[in-house]
């Protein structure tokens, strides 16, 4: 089988690395790929955007599949073009990807089909914004509409903050995605992520995880696109994956293909476990990333198998997937100015010596030059994965790679799953 993979961040290279695992695969070109997956699979040049470009490559090998890993691809409609071009896509068309794409769409589709989720005003200018501040009590949830790479939130504690997070937005601090806002009430409780798998007409549930999505330890700093993972993580009791998979993905498959946009991928529920029951944060039209690290390192059964099913409607045909009972953590190393303005170019030495079977790197943002020096080339730079028997193990063989990997300008938080150690 010959696997087009799309896209160059963690959760890629977890993918490909996953992914040529399998023996159904002959051949696996990742798009553009990043250093890190140079050993696994062949590497394309095209951005996950470049659209008609990817589907003149998937046509020249022949491919059986294509796999899209980042949002951007999903919302510039990639999946439509591959669809018309009769290639077999994992991942949804645009339509279907709009429960990531708009978080405004999002909150009316949950309203209109009865997902539990938070109250909102969706905002199209600021005095619009300042005015619904009146609906809400701090802490305020201030979200951009669009795409913002993680990074698109801000927990404001009052007013002022509140007022300055809306100036900011209608004056492009989010670029594009910040023209329209939603504001949010703030909801208490546990964080999760929580994944399913789709073909259109049949679900899968397909792992869960914990994100660390501030910045610093001790959950300080601003929003990321996440810090850091564990699997399993125990907020998710059985009750709580069943009340998930019943009101929030079930539910939502059923309406988006209603809504005439059949779901076909991966659906990422983030979710809060709150006293009443789960309750939507946001859906996103993809795997995790870094979640998608930790469930790959526990992920024993082939994964080609589900990707294919998704996208040729034949899901209700597939066991559930097995997980090893190993724990799985990923930490992750970024370049100091992350999330806002990362220094790129410094020299990683270390990050690819051998550490052992239960350790591994995934490149995120790295890039390699002619002297053959690993430099950061993003925020988020690499992502530190181990398994263990328990939590406690894997940390410390994380940990201890981490500190083998030298790079004085990364940084990275020292409390990952902190949350199940503490209960
Ligand atoms: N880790 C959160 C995300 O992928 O959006």
């Amino acid at each position: 089988m010959k696997i087009l993979l799309v896209g160059s961040g963690g959760r890629e290279h977890a993918l490909a690395w996953k992914i040529a695992q399998s023996p159904l695969v002959t051949r696996l070109v990742a798009s553009p790929g990043n250093p890190g997956m140079a050993g696994l699979c062949e590497l394309a040049e095209w951005k996950p955007t470049e659209v008609a470009r990817l589907v003149q490559l998937a046509r020249e090998m022949a491919a059986d599949l294509v796999v899209i890993g980042p949002e951007m691809a999903v919302a510039a409609g990639l999946a439509d073009a591959l669809e018309e071009a009769g290639i077999p896509c994992f991942g949804p068309t645009a339509a279907a990807g709009r429960l990531e794409s708009s978080k405004a769409f999002t909150k009316a589709f949950a309203e209109r089909h009865h997902l539990p989720t938070s109250r909102y005003r969706i905002c199209e200018d600021r005095e619009t914004a300042y005015a619904a501040l009146a609906d809400f009590s701090p802490p305020y949830v201030v979200k951009a509409d669009g795409l913002a790479a993680g990074k698109g939130v801000v927990i404001a504690q009052d007013e002022p903050a509140a007022r300055a997070a809306i100036d900011d937005a209608f004056s492009g601090g989010f670029g594009d995605a910040g023209q329209v806002i939603v504001l949010e009430e703030f909801i208490e409780g546990e964080i999760g992520s929580l994944f399913a798998l789709s073909d259109g007409k049949t679900s899968k549930l397909f792992g869960w995880a914990q994100d660390h999505k501030r910045a610093f330890d001790g959950e300080q700093g601003p929003n990321t696109g996440g810090m850091g993972t564990y699997s399993p993580a125990p907020v998710f009791t059985y009750d709580l994956v069943e009340q998930v998979d019943e009101r929030l993905v079930k539910r939502a498959f059923h309406a988006i293909a209603q809504e005439g946009a059949p779901y076909r991928g991966v659906l990422f529920v983030e979710l809060m476990a709150t006293r009443d029951g789960p309750k939507l944060v946001e859906f996103n039209a993809r795997f995790g990333d870094p979640e998608c690290q930790v469930l790959m390192m526990r992920l024993e059964s082939d994964i080609v198998p589900y990707l294919m099913a998704c996208a040729t409607g034949r899901l209700h045909e597939m066991p559930d997937p097995v997980w090893r009972d190993d724990w799985a953590v990923c930490v992750v190393m970024a370049a100091r100015g992350y999330p806002g303005k990362p220094e790129t170019g410094s020299v990683i030495r270390g990050a690819d010596q051998d550490f052992g079977p239960h350790v591994h790197v995934f490149h995120a943002g790295t890039t390699k030059g002619e002297d053959g020096a690993l430099r950061a080339a993003g925020g988020r730079v690499l992502n530190v994965c181990a398994t263990g028997r328990d939590l406690v193990e894997a940390r410390e063989r994380a940990y201890g790679a981490v500190a083998a990997i030298e790079w004085p300008e990364g940084f990275h938080r020292t409390d990952i799953g902190w949350r199940a150690l503490a209960r």
